[in-house]
């Protein structure tokens, strides 16, 4: 006969396995819009399965609306912000969504110790009793809610850091890591004293304390972290997840969370590596705090170039480097570089690009924006695979780029983005930067590389200015 229940496992499995899918072609360019299909498809599976077993479980009526009805208004809400968003606005976007994973493992949580620690006569208390597996079950409920809310507080203030309504320089407490550490210390206790005892007033003390040390992890966290701190939320949304699938008895959430939990990880640790931080130096903040000696510096007068002065400057090059950053994203310039690169291509320039892996405000933001306006993959290289071929290039082009190509990360150990790999533009005979100001990039810190003597700057918006260098050619 046909179970209801057995089917649903073969479609969590399935699901799981499409998940996995998902994240392997989401690993590359070419392969990225069949991982999202993938993505699309599990999701749409786990949902059909869910529902059935609830069903199947006779779900009450009133419970099923509240379902269909949550999921409705959820995916109305979903569709309309994923078209409306801004590439420049993903980050923050991602960090939001993060907190409603967090949110929703505190829920869980909760929802669990009223089920079953507060209510010892329920048939869901009596059965796990029956089983022994009561503490276990007080410490999933007691580490869920931990960690849900940790990533609540965190993501909302990751998301007011990066959309820029609250300031994005670190919130500096004496003894910031004594009061982090001290709070996983009285995490640790407070659970063991749950388990053996669980009271409510100890669930409303370690929520608050989360919530408090979510809050605190990052906004003591500065600018030019900000990157990985949003790929570390993610891994802590992964595990929030994962914990509600113990909670709820869900292998599906179990594993998706694991999956989301231990890839977020990874990328935090990817992009650590690209920023030459340490994981733990980054999760105990401040970078980009002190000014350091480098702000106090007179570098001298920098030079302007017109629109067809670099015109003629590309018109007599050999080879040119094109290394975007997040202003290229603002001002929406990527179709008009992409035709620069064409007409350059086809004059004989060799035109090729320089990606740093912080580029924009997330990992790879100007891959994306590349591939979007069709430039081929083959000419769009990363950071190390360039980097030493600066010093035989022509004209390096920074479109809106600017903490990613600071030689002071390289030659000024006093620089807060001291020892962060960066492009290494200024080996190039030529640098045009196309910024609208000399105001600083998002870790706050000045460029040495404007006043180089082989650098000129581009005033204006890029978008403008890469098309008066097209029309000028
Ligand atoms: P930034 O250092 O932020 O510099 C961008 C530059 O673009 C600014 O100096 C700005 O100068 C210029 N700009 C802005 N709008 C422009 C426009 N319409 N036209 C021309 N120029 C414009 O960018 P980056 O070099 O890409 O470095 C990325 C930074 O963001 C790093 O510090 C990184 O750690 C951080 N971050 C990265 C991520 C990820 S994962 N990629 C996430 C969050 C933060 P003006 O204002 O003078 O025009």
């Amino acid at each position: 006969m046909f179970k209801i229940e057995t089917a649903a496992t073969a479609a969590y499995i399935i699901a799981a396995l499409l998940f996995i899918l998902a994240l392997a072609g989401l690993s590359k360019h070419e392969t990225s819009k069949a991982g999202n299909t993938f993505g699309i498809a599990g999701m749409a599976v786990a949902l059909i399965a869910t529902i059935a077993l609830a069903v199947n479980r006779s779900i009450s009526p009133l419970g099923l609306g509240l379902l269909v009805g949550a999921m409705i208004i959820g995916a109305a809400i979903g569709l309309w912000r994923a078209r409306v968003v801004e590439m420049t606005g993903m980050p923050e976007l991602i960090a939001l969504l993060h907190s409603f994973v967090g949110l929703a493992a505190v829920l869980v949580g909760w929802n669990g110790y009223l089920d079953v620690e507060n209510a010892p006569n329920s048939p869901e208390a009596l059965k796990l009793a029956a089983e022994g597996m009561t503490g276990i079950h007080s410490a999933e409920v007691f580490v869920g809610v931990f960690i849900g809310a940790v990533t609540f507080t965190g993501s909302i203030v990751a998301n007011l850091k990066l959309s820029a309504r609250i300031k994005s320089a670190p919130l500096m407490l004496p003894g910031k890591n004594f009061l982090n550490i001290g709070a996983l210390v009285v995490f640790f206790v407070l659970t063991v004293w749950f388990v053996i005892d669980p009271q409510l007033w100890l669930l409303v003390v370690v929520t608050v304390l989360a919530l408090l040390l979510g809050w605190h992890l990052v906004a003591s966290i500065g600018g030019g972290d900000m990157p990985v701190v949003v790929s570390m939320l993610n891994s802590y949304s992964g595990w929030a997840a994962a914990a509600s699938g113990f909670l709820l008895g869900n292998d599906l959430l179990i594993i998706t969370g694991a999956l989301v939990g231990s890839s977020g990880a990874y990328l935090s640790y990817i992009m650590c590596k690209a920023m030459n931080r340490s994981f733990i130096s980054v999760i105990a903040g401040g970078f980009g705090l002190e000014a350091g000696p480098s702000e106090d510096k007179d570098y001298g007068e920098h030079r302007e170039i017109t629109a067809e002065g670099a015109a003629e400057l590309l018109g007599s090059a050999d080879t040119v480097i094109i290394t975007p950053g997040y202003g290229m994203a603002v001002a929406q310039a990527q179709y008009g570089v992409a035709d620069l690169t064409r007409k350059l291509r086809d004059r004989g320039v060799n035109v090729r690009f320089g990606i740093h892996p912080v580029a924009g405000r997330l990992p790879g933001h100007m891959n994306v924006l590349l591939a979007e306006a069709k430039v081929p993959y083959d000419i769009v290289l990363e950071m190390d695979e360039i980097n030493d071929d600066f010093d035989e290039t022509s004209v390096v082009l920074v479109i809106g780029a600017n903490d990613t190509v600071n030689p002071a990360a390289a030659e000024d150990p006093g620089s807060p983005i001291a020892g962060m790999p960066v492009l290494t533009v200024w080996n190039a005979d030529n640098v045009i930067v196309f910024k609208r100001s000399m105001a600083s990039g998002y870790a706050g810190v000045q460029n040495p590389l404007f006043f180089r003597e082989n650098t000129q700057m581009l005033f204006g918006d890029a978008r403008d200015r890469v098309n008066d260098i097209l029309a000028a050619l």
